[in-house]
């Protein structure tokens, strides 16, 4: 089978980001990190599978979008990645994960790289991001960030977009690393929202964006 550009671009990013990890840079402070790649063909393995349901669970959120992931992934327009930390004797457990969508069809001011032409772009989003809380508070998040922006324009994006409930810490976060806000609009089910012991404010998202060419 002969494999189309993007699919080669894909696999490309995929591969660099589990088999070459990237080198600490000297005196680096930061968490070492290693990204797994989540690898779907020709299918994912069960254990991996449970663990994306596991980290879904424990954040309260969207355990149903695993398959709809799946097939994104295989149609070149997602990468998952689980988040590891690297230690003398090897990886730890899984810490984590983080998501890069190349093509939100219902919002191109999301992510437009592999939307069909002429309309493709040089936006990307990174998303569902995840650490468990024991892992937290140790610069993991910020790594895992800094290395899919790297990842992200290795490939040709321009922007990296984000985006996060409204009312939250998170767009500060967000814009200490260099993300403005572009727009804010109301994304979130009001019933997921309550589900999650949120009040209805929290339906509305703050989208960001980080020009990284
Ligand atoms: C938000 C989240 C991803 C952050 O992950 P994290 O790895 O803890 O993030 P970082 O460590 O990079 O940064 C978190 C904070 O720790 C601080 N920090 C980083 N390294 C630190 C260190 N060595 N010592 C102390 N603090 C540190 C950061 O400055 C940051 O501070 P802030 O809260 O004032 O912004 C994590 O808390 C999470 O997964 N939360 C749940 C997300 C969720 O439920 N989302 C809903 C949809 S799934």
């Amino acid at each position: 089978m002969v494999e189309s550009k993007q699919q080669v671009d894909l696999r490309v990013i995929s591969n660099q980001v589990g088999a070459r990890p990237t080198p600490r840079s000297e005196g680096s402070t930061s968490p070492d990190i290693q990204l797994r790649p989540w690898v779907v063909v020709p299918e994912p393995s069960e254990a991996d599978i449970e663990e994306l349901k596991k980290q879904r669970i424990a954040c309260g959120w969207h355990s149903e979008r695993i398959p709809m992931w799946k097939e994104e992934i295989q149609s070149g327009t997602r990468y998952v990645w689980f988040i590891h930390t690297r230690t003398p004797t090897g990886l730890t457990e899984t810490a984590g994960m983080i998501s890069l969508y190349l093509y939100d069809p219902s919002d191109l001011s999301v992510a437009d790289m592999r939307a069909p032409p002429p309309q493709a772009g040089g936006r990307v989003e990174i998303g569902a991001l995840f650490i468990y809380p024991e892992y937290r508070r140790q610069g993991i998040a910020e790594a895992a960030f800094r290395e899919l922006e790297q990842k992200a324009a290795e490939v040709g994006a321009t922007t990296i977009t984000v985006n996060t409930m409204a009312p939250s810490e998170t767009v500060r976060r967000y814009e200490r690393i260099g993300y403005q806000q572009y727009k804010k609009e109301k994304k979130y089910k009001l019933q997921d929202v309550l589900g999650l012991g949120l009040t209805e404010e929290y339906c509305y998202a703050a989208f960001l964006e980080k020009k990284i060419a």
